[in-house]
């Protein structure tokens, strides 16, 4: 297999060669932001609104953006055409750089970029149907969540809690509230109505989420951007989780019962159909 062109510091270079100093602020600290972008037949999903969020997690941080939005796009674009066809998702880091280790911000040190493609899956119907497994948690992060930070070591264990007991996602809970999944945000239908929790510090506000809040309004479903508790989920008719990788991805069993009759739901399967048709008219160039 040949290795893969990664995009680090200004040049393409195959990732055997990208190398990054072991005083980057980002292996030390954790000291870095980051996006996920989905990119379909060549074409970015939601640029601007991804390019607005790096932007806005680059200032939470007091991180210069390294680059224009024209810039940011001919890094994407190369990575694109330097790996291949296909269905992609684009990982962009931004750490504050290399310097002596201090936890003061260092002074006049560029920051570190650094972005790679990985493959795409598409969406699998039978998968779709089938759903995934999720299991609650409490919510042992800090109080930024809305940044896109790279220091993710409570969603890492998050996770793997959910992993170790045979799930693909754990579902958090703080203050009794839902906020969001450890690497997604989460949906629930309830009477009909599609509820997501409104954005603020304790949840990332997902460009999928609201994509898929902008097609439920534009397309009539009743959708509510609402706290719910943990009740409300457990007895959902529907729970699904959203992200850039997984788009909207059904949760069928959680804490190891049947979420409503234990497959995707009807309310998940129309919006489903409903992005598949809005990737189509962004890769006819209908949208943008
Ligand atoms: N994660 N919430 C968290 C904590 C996330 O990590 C993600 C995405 C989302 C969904 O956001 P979006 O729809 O913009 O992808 C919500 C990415 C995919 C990741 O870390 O790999």
């Amino acid at each position: 297999m040949t290795d893969p062109i990664v995009y680090l510091n200004g040049g393409f270079i195959p990732l055997g060669e990208a190398k990054v100093s072991v005083l980057d602020r980002g292996f030390v600290f954790g000291d870095g932001i980051y996006e996920v972008i989905p990119c379909y037949n060549k074409k970015p999903l939601r640029l601007a609104q991804h390019l607005q969020r790096l932007q806005n997690s680059l200032d939470a941080v007091r991180i210069t953006n390294p680059h224009t939005n024209t810039q940011w796009q001919a890094i994407l674009t190369g990575l694109i055409d330097k790996n291949g066809l296909g269905d992609q998702s684009i990982y962009l880091q931004v750490t504050r750089g290399v310097a002596k280790r201090d936890h003061f911000f260092p002074k006049d040190t560029p920051a570190t970029v650094f972005s790679m493609t990985n493959p795409l899956a598409t969406v699998d119907t039978h998968a779709f149907s089938r759903g995934v497994a999720a299991i609650t948690l409490e919510d042992i992060r800090w109080q930024y969540c809305n940044i896109k930070a790279i220091t993710l070591l409570p969603n890492v264990l998050l996770r793997q809690q959910a992993a170790d007991r045979d799930a693909y996602e754990a579902i958090l809970i703080r203050n009794g509230t839902i906020t969001e999944g450890a690497a997604s945000n989460v949906f629930i239908v309830s009477q009909g109505i599609i509820k997501t929790p409104p954005k603020g510090a304790q949840l990332l506000p997902g460009v999928t989420r609201d994509l898929v809040v902008e097609l439920a309004v534009a397309n009539r479903l009743p959708c509510q951007e609402i706290d719910f508790s943990a009740a409300e989920l457990f007895a959902a008719d529907e729970v699904w989780l959203t992200s850039s990788t997984r788009e909207i991805l059904p949760v069928v069993r959680l804490n190891d019962r049947s979420v409503g009759p234990g497959v995707a739901g009807p309310v998940a399967t129309r919006l489903c159909a409903i992005y598949q048709g809005y990737k189509t008219d962004l890769n006819r160039g209908t949208i943008v």
